[in-house]
């Protein structure tokens, strides 16, 4: 397949865009004008323990002018608004978008702007850093993409996960968008609440803030049921006692570093959903309004 869209090339686009144009594929990553600059220039550094060094050429474009078969998303939630203004529908047309953010509801919003393209359910499992415009760091020994393949892209799914896999990735398709969308949120609105309100990594708010993991797993697996998805809290708590103890979530390293975070997208979708089915979730309503309030002080006094 020809002609892929990376709109926003950092740690999880970068890395795609890297590896999709490593086997030839005729990747444009769209960005900003400085971002632009220094791709047009240098390329896309990739620094991957899984993958090794390597440095290929990408096209770079501040906004999508000629027509792709494949559209990626990876910006952060908190930029997607601003970004969409370089992907207009009419040059998108009937292309495959495949957004890779974390949460849930950018999803309905994507499929109500992009009408005629096949928006699909995605998500990605990785650790990947944009370290410096057009370098990205992936330190995880993995890269696992799912994506819902139903309706009518179901075959440009199955197309675009064959060059997932022959570009190195994982790529699996499913046939349950709920479950792709909601077996990932329920995990990671957890990791990302504790670790962020603690400061500390998985290891210890497992150990320490125990009573809280298994009510936050609780309470988003039964919005996820609700949504439809097979989701099982027992083996999510399971799952989160096995990953490695200095794991941090990227919501943790925003909140240090004095980004802005996607609360909302993660954990305020949840509190929706939730009340849109009429199920209560006070643990997780009492961690986002924790991290809200800690957000705004933490602004300077006229930006509140
Ligand atoms: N990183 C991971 O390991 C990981 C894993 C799973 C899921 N995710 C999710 O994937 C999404 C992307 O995260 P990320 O870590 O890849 O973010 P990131 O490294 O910050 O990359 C975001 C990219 O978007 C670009 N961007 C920002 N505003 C833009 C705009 N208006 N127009 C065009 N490009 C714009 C940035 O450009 P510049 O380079 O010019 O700053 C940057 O390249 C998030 O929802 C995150 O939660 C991330």
């Amino acid at each position: 397949m020809s002609g892929i869209a990376v709109l926003g090339p950092g740690g999880v686009g970068g890395l795609l865009a890297g590896l999709l144009a490593r086997r030839g594929q005729d990747v444009t990553c769209l960005a900003g004008p400085a971002t632009v600059d220094v791709l047009a220039r240098d390329g896309l550094r990739v620094e991957s323990r899984q993958f090794g060094t390597f440095a290929v050429r990408v096209r770079a474009a501040e906004r999508l002018d000629d027509g792709v078969d494949v559209c990626l998303i990876a910006v952060k939630a908190t930029q997607l608004a601003d970004a969409l203004e370089r992907l207009p529908a009419d040059a998108v047309g009937g292309a495959l978008v495949v957004p890779l953010l974390n949460g849930v509801e950018h999803v309905d919003l994507l499929q109500r702007r992009y009408p005629g393209a096949g928006v699909v359910p995605a998500t990605i499992r990785c650790e990947s850093t944009r370290t410096a415009p057009g370098v990205i760091r992936h330190d995880s020994p993995f890269v696992r993409v799912e994506m819902a393949a139903t309706g009518r892209s179901a075959d440009a799914v199955r197309r675009f996960a064959d060059d997932l896999t022959d570009a190195g990735v994982s790529a699996q398709v499913s046939d349950d968008p709920a479950t792709v969308m909601w077996s990932k949120l329920t995990f990671l609105a957890a990791l990302a609440l504790l670790t962020t309100a603690a400061g500390a990594p998985a290891g210890e708010v497992r150990e320490r803030r125990r009573d809280d993991l298994v009510a936050l797993v609780g309470e988003a697996a039964a919005v996820a049921r609700a949504e439809g998805a097979a989701v099982d809290a027992a083996a999510v708590v399971a799952f989160f006692d096995g990953i490695p103890a200095g794991m941090q979530s990227s919501m943790q390293r925003d909140a240090e570093a004095g980004r802005p975070l996607e609360l909302d997208a993660v954990a305020g979708a949840v509190v929706r959903t939730a009340a849109r089915h009429g199920i209560p979730v006070p643990v997780t309503s009492r961690y986002v309004d924790l991290l809200t309030d800690r957000s705004r002080s933490a602004l300077p006094r006229d930006a509140t």
